[in-house]
């Protein structure tokens, strides 16, 4: 007689061993392909989507965001490399690599016998002695001290793609830190990223530019309007300039040309008062996210007044703030303190599209960077590169303190560590030990991409800290031109303390998430999942393919995929 089996026939079980061994395995694989990325010699990586469109990246985050992975572990990894992403902005790569290498350390703890309970807690009071350490050797900066803030800037942006596309004379980091400060409450400590506005066009990289106002992807509505104008006050506009169409069924009867005449004329009349309104409350330059009909822009032409026509709202929110203007709530009732003033507003040709330029705004609150690169996807990775240093400022102006870099935190972190394994009883210890070991990787990592050989360094930086004297704090890491391991200075290398300590923190909470699964189940995988026409998806139970209906409208039934 056959008796039923506990599980369903199309569900496999990997097995205890077998998933410990893979997941650890799996682990290491992910953060493996990202490695060779770390640093100022850090290598780009070059991703090719469904569609053939290829992206170069050098930035973790992106990296893991783009990369499609099946395995649950490696999906854990990505997203804790996510979060760091979206919390602290920098600092993915280094994530990542803890990630496997804490990985790495307990496959080989589990094999000493130590168990994943046991390696888990260690993990945790490992983390809880780092970031006393990071507390102990953090310093604080004043944050409106820009030498800092340029440093900063630079530390994170070495390697990157921009800096080493934009020539050194435009000084594409003080360029960011001027957009950062414009926007930073610094009493309140408050910056908000988003008040800096990001145009991307192609061209030449070394135009790359900083606008203390607003650029509007867009053109000046009429030719007869003039193309730049001095001094310009300006009013944001929420409602049409043009005939608007009734929703609703009523008819009006006309029954002579006459009184056609008349409607007609009464509806220009209306449009004209408007326009009186404005012309009497001293704007020159009109910008409005709805619609403004050609008699009203023949009207504002005849006033010299420039108008620019269904701009996003997005684009008025980033006007009011630089401009100071706020956008208008009656058009009957203008007062003087909704115009905002900008020292120019001008039409002019980017990469061969128009945009007009609102500039010259005295303290604005918002600014523009546009950015400028020969490739549109060099262009992207310019994008993130911007943001990465944004997001590294943020991170300082709202938390001041700093360490420094070249792997010398993580190198200073391993080697006190090691002190406080005395104060922790049983087998943690050698948790703790294994801890160690793994932040080691961060400057045997970077030394690696530089060309150092990692076990000199290794043993070089063990060294000098060994023969450092206890009570002076030195910073010993990689210096990566001169291609050693030394002192590293504040001018050198800095970091912010809150992307030191989140990498630390996600790494650890990571691993142990991956540590404590102990078995897969698995269901076999149906992955003709397909779209109707109705936009329904689904998939067949049995990965059948009964599909007629698809060719009858000439669509072809797809693979799972993703859209980028
Ligand atoms: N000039 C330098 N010399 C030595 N190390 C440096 C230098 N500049 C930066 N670093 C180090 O490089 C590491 C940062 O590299 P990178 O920015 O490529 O990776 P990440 O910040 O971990 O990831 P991502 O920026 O992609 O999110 C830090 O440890 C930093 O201290
Ligand atoms: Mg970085």
């Amino acid at each position: 007689m056959k008796y039923p089996g506990i599980l369903n026939h199309d569900i496999a079980r990997v097995g205890i061993e077998e998933s410990r061994k893979l997941n650890l395995i799996v682990g290491g694989m992910v953060t493996d392909a990202i490695k060779t990325s770390l640093g100022p010699r850090g290598m780009e990586k070059i991703f090719i989507d469904i569609l053939g469109e290829d992206t170069i990246t050098k930035h973790g985050g992106a990296f893991f965001r783009k990369i499609d992975v099946h395995h649950p572990v490696a999906k854990a990894i990505i997203e804790g490399v996510n979060t760091v992403d979206t919390h602290v902005g920098d600092g993915t790569i280094s994530a990542a690599i803890l990630i496997g290498k804490l990985l790495q350390k307990s496959q080989e703890l589990l094999k000493m016998g130590i168990s994943p309970t046991i390696i888990s807690k260690g993990y945790e009071k490992s983390l809880e002695f780092a970031l006393d350490i990071l507390d102990k050797i953090k310093k604080e900066e004043s944050i409106t001290n820009k030498k800092i803030m340029y440093q900063l800037a630079s530390s994170c942006s070495a390697g990157k793609l921009m800096t080493s596309l934009v020539s050194e004379e435009i000084s594409i980091t003080n360029l960011i830190v001027e957009a950062v400060c414009s926007v930073t409450n610094f009493q309140k400590k408050e910056i908000d990223v988003d008040d800096i506005k990001i145009e991307e066009k192609t061209g030449n990289a070394n135009n790359i530019q900083l606008i203390r106002g607003t650029i509007i992807d867009k053109t000046i509505d009429n030719s007869a309007m003039p193309r730049s104008i001095e001094n310009a006050k300006i009013l944001l506009l929420n409602e049409p300039l043009e005939i608007m169409r009734t929703k609703t069924d009523d008819q009006i009867e006309i029954n002579s040309p006459e009184q056609m005449a008349l409607f007609l004329n009464q509806e220009t009349l209306d449009i004209c008062s408007k326009i009186k309104k404005i012309v009497n409350s001293g704007a020159n330059v009109v910008i409005s996210r709805k619609g403004i009909n050609s008699i009203a822009q023949e009207y504002l032409a005849k006033e010299g007044i420039i108008s620019i026509r269904r701009v996003k709202i997005n684009d008025l929110l980033w006007l009011e703030k630089s401009t100071g203007a706020k956008t208008c709530k009656n058009l009957e009732d203008i007062y003087k303190d909704e115009l905002g003033f900008a020292k120019k507003v001008y039409e002019k040709n980017v990469g061969g599209d128009k945009m007009v330029f609102i500039e010259g705004c005295s303290n604005p609150k918002s600014v523009t960077i546009l950015l400028r690169c020969n490739s549109k996807r060099y262009l992207d990775e310019f994008h993130r590169d911007t943001l990465n240093i944004i997001y590294v400022l943020r991170n300082f102006i709202e938390n001041s303190f700093i360490v420094r870099g070249g792997g010398s935190t993580e190198a200073i972190i391993a080697n006190k560590i090691i002190d406080l394994i005395s104060t922790v009883e049983g087998r943690e210890q050698i948790v703790i030990e294994k801890f160690a070991e793994a932040l080691e990787e961060i400057p045997i990592t970077l030394a690696r991409n530089v060309g150092m050989d990692p076990i000199d360094t290794l043993t070089q930086l063990r060294s000098k800290y060994a023969n450092s004297p206890k009570d002076i704090l030195k910073w010993y890491g990689i210096d990566s031109d001169k291609r050693k391991v030394s002192e590293i200075f504040p001018y050198d290398v800095i970091e912010t303390l809150v992307v030191k300590q989140q990498i630390i923190k996600t790494a650890v909470e990571v691993t142990n998430i991956i540590i404590r699964v102990d078995d897969i189940f698995m269901k076999d995988i149906i992955d003709n999942t397909h779209c109707h026409i109705d936009g329904t998806v689904h998939a067949h139970h049995d990965g059948g393919k009964a599909h007629n209906h698809f060719e009858q409208e000439g669509l072809e039934q797809r693979q799972m995929h993703h859209y980028y």
